[in-house]
């Protein structure tokens, strides 16, 4: 069983697809820390995500990693665990310039559809189910809107101490919906056979048992 579940940040993509994963006792993969990984190992490298031809000239030195520990995801770029440093805000925009370059995805698409390949899983993204799983039985789209998306987003980072406010997430969120959105390589699209769920006034409770019935019916 393959489940895509796409849509923008703050959307509750990952919210939903780890609860999934772990009620339908199947693997999960949030195909979002891997471009971030990228995103941060061009910045660690003194890069900039825009510069295509240096992302590309380090995208050729780059092993990636992706393991499970105790239930959390983890990325590892050529040894070095990136994990506690890809959800911060600035690695955000990172991952969608690096994202927009063809060859980038390629080599996580291939990754991506290797973990899939081996076994029942729900992967998380904004091309999952147009262009990584192009056959997944079940796709879901989530949506909401952008100040409900950013609330999320600031809660998200100020937990783990990055104070910044709604307005410049908003923005930022705005911008970088944009950008999936309108790149020429796989850009975030809702699939004709895309369930599309609203998740701006659901509880998490809501939206898991909307997409459980589609699965379950
Ligand atoms: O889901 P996220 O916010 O962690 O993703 C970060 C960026 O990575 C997102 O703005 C675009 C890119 N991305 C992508 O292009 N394709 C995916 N399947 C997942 C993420």
């Amino acid at each position: 069983m393959k489940i895509a579940i796409d849509g923008p940040s703050g959307s509750g993509k990952s919210t939903i697809a780890k609860i999934l994963a772990k009620k339908l006792g199947i693997s999960y993969l949030d195909t979002g820390a891997m471009y971030r990984a990228i995103g941060y190992y061009v910045l660690s490298n003194n890069k900039s995500p825009d510069d295509e031809k240096a992302v590309i000239e380090l995208l050729h030195g780059i092993k990636m990693d992706i393991w499970d520990e105790n239930g959390i995801q983890q990325v590892a770029v050529n040894g070095q665990n990136v994990t506690p440093f890809i959800r911060e805000n600035k690695i955000s925009m990172a991952a969608s310039t690096v994202s927009k370059i063809p060859a980038v995805r390629i080599k996580l698409v291939e990754i991506q559809r290797k973990i899939a390949s081996k076994t029942d899983c729900v992967l998380d993204g904004r091309d999952i189910g147009s262009y990584v799983l192009p056959d997944a039985e079940y796709k879901f789209y989530l949506t909401a809107n952008s100040l409900v998306r950013a609330q999320r987003r600031q809660a998200e980072l100020a937990s783990k101490g990055e104070i910044l406010s709604v307005e410049k997430i908003k923005e930022e969120i705005e911008k970088r919906d944009e950008q999936d959105k309108n790149r020429t390589f796989a850009p975030l699209v809702i699939c004709d056979d895309a369930v599309v769920i609203d998740t701006s006034f659901l509880s998490i409770e809501e939206v898991t048992d909307t997409v459980l019935n589609k699965i379950c019916k």
